[in-house]
C-alpha cells in the first residue's frame, strides 16, 4: 500500500490522481493533501480516504471551520503548509500544482527522499537544474505525469538504444486552424476552448500559445538528457498518439491511447511498474485514420524560447515561467491581447541577466523580479 501526499487536490490532474486512487483502493492510501481556493472537495476526500491526517488550504481564514469539523486532522495554510503535508508519513508526493509555486514542495519532496510523481511542468522549467542535481546526487526519484513525457518514458523503457530523436506530439490548441494575422483579436473565451483535452485555465491558454509545447521541450530535456536539436515536435490533430521516438534506422516507437490523463497518472503512481503497450512502425501514414502535420516555428515562434532555455539554463526559465504567469493572468483578465503574452516572455528574455547555476534563492529572486517587471509592462500595454 503506497501513502500519498497528493498537492493540488481540487484541480483537474488532482481530482483525475482521486480517481485513479479509487479504482487501486488496494494499492493506494491518501494520507495528506493540499488544495487553493476550491476548498469544497475537501469533506468529500475525508469521506473516501479515512486516514487523511493533515490539509493545506491556501488562505488562513479557512482553516478554522475546518478545524473545527474534523478535530482529528491537521489544517495547515500557505506555502509552509505544502511542506507539512508533505512531512506526514507518506512514500510518494502527486505534485498537481500549477505554476512556480509547485517547485520549491517538488525540491523538499526530492530532499526527503521521497518519490515524486510530477505534473507540474513549471518545476521543471524553473528548477530543472536544482531537480536533477538532486537527483543525480541519489535523492529521491521523479516519474513524469505529462502524457508525451509518460509516452517517451514508455518507448525508452522498451528500447532506448540508436535513438535518433524524441518526438512530443501536439495538437496546436484552441488556434491551430488560425494564421498569426488570425491571433489578433482572439479572445480568453476562444481560447479556453481546447479541441481535444479538458484541463485547468492556465494550460490551456499555454496549449494555445505552445508555450505548453515550449515548457514540454525544457521538460524533457531534464527528463530524459535530450539536447534541444534531438527534441522534436509534431503537429497531430487527434492526441491520440502520445509522443514517439525515432531510431536510427528511421523506424518510430509509440505510444497511442485515448487522450485521458488517467492513464499516465495511473502509470505514474504503479512508479512505470505495471503492463503497457507500444507501437512501432516505419512511416506515420502507416497508422490509419491519424492527421499529422510538420511543425512550423514562425507560426509557433514561443518555441524559440524552450532552445534559449535550454542552450543557456540558468535563470532563464524562471523569466520565461515568471513573464508567462503573469502574462497569461493579464490576458484571462482581458487587460492584454493575445500576441502580447509572447512579446512580454520575449522582452523579459532578452533583458536577463543570466546566474549560471542558481540557487532556489535566487530563482525565488528572479522569479519576483520578473514578476514586478511583467505587471509593469500589462500596467502600460499600449498607453
Ligand atoms: N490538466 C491536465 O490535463 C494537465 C496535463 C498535463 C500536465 N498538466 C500540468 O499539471 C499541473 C496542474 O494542472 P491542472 O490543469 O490540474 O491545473 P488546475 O486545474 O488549475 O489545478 C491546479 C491546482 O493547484 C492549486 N493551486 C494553484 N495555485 C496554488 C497556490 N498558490 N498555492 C496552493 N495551491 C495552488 C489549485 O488550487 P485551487 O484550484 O483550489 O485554487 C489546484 O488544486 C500544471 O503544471 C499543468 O501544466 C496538466
Amino acid at each position: 500500500m503506497k501513502k500519498i501526499c497528493l498537492l493540488g487536490a481540487s484541480g483537474s490532474i488532482g481530482k483525475q490522481t482521486i480517481d485513479v486512487m479509487k479504482k487501486n483502493r488496494q494499492d493506494f492510501d491518501l494520507i495528506s493533501f493540499s488544495v487553493g481556493k476550491r476548498t469544497r472537495c475537501i469533506s468529500s476526500l475525508i469521506k473516501s480516504f479515512p486516514n487523511v491526517k493533515a490539509i493545506c488550504i491556501k488562505d488562513k481564514n479557512k482553516i478554522n471551520y475546518y478545524q473545527k469539523k474534523y478535530p482529528d486532522i491537521s489544517f495547515v495554510y500557505g506555502d509552509e503548509g505544502l511542506l507539512k503535508v508533505i512531512d506526514q508519513d507518506v512514500d510518494m508526493v502527486v505534485n498537481a500544482l500549477v505554476g512556480f509555486v509547485g517547485l520549491y514542495p517538488t525540491i523538499y519532496s526530492l530532499k526527503k527522499n521521497l518519490i515524486v510523481a510530477l505534473a507540474n511542468k513549471e518545476a521543471l522549467v524553473v528548477g530543472g537544474e536544482i531537480v536533477n542535481d538532486l537527483l543525480n546526487q541519489g535523492f529521491g526519484k521523479l516519474y513524469p505525469i505529462d502524457s508525451e513525457h509518460s509516452a517517451i518514458k514508455k518507448c525508452l523503457l522498451v528500447d532506448d538504444q540508436n535513438i535518433e530523436k524524441i518526438v512530443l506530439t501536439a495538437s496546436g490548441g484552441a488556434f491551430r486552424k488560425l494564421s498569426r494575422e488570425e491571433l489578433v483579436n482572439v479572445t480568453p473565451e476562444d481560447a479556453l476552448k481546447h479541441p481535444t483535452w479538458k484541463m485547468g485555465n492556465k494550460i490551456t491558454i499555454d496549449c494555445a500559445t505552445m508555450v505548453n509545447k515550449s515548457f514540454e521541450i525544457i521538460e524533457a530535456h531534464y527528463l530524459f538528457n535530450y539536447p534541444y536539436d534531438k527534441i522534436g515536435i509534431k503537429l497531430h490533430d487527434e492526441s491520440y498518439v502520445h509522443s514517439y521516438v525515432v531510431y536510427k534506422d528511421g523506424t518510430m516507437r509509440l505510444d497511442i491511447g485515448k487522450p485521458d490523463m488517467r492513464n499516465p497518472i495511473r502509470l505514474a503512481l504503479y512508479e512505470f511498474n505495471t503492463s503497457f503497450k507500444t507501437v512501432t512502425v516505419n512511416r506515420l501514414d502507416q497508422i490509419v485514420g491519424y492527421h499529422f502535420h510538420d511543425f512550423d516555428i514562425n507560426r509557433y515562434p514561443v518555441v524559440n524560447f524552450a532552445k534559449t532555455v535550454i542552450e543557456n539554463k540558468g535563470t532563464y526559465g524562471a523569466v520565461f515561467n515568471a513573464a508567462n504567469e503573469v502574462a497569461v493572468n493579464a490576458f484571462l483578465n482581458h487587460q492584454i491581447p493575445f500576441l502580447a503574452i509572447e512579446e512580454i516572455i520575449d522582452c523579459l528574455m532578452k533583458k536577463n541577466k543570466n546566474i549560471n547555476h542558481p540557487t532556489y534563492e535566487q530563482i525565488l529572486e528572479i522569479d519576483r523580479k520578473t514578476r514586478q517587471n511583467a505587471a509593469e509592462m500589462v500596467k502600460n500595454w499600449r498607453k
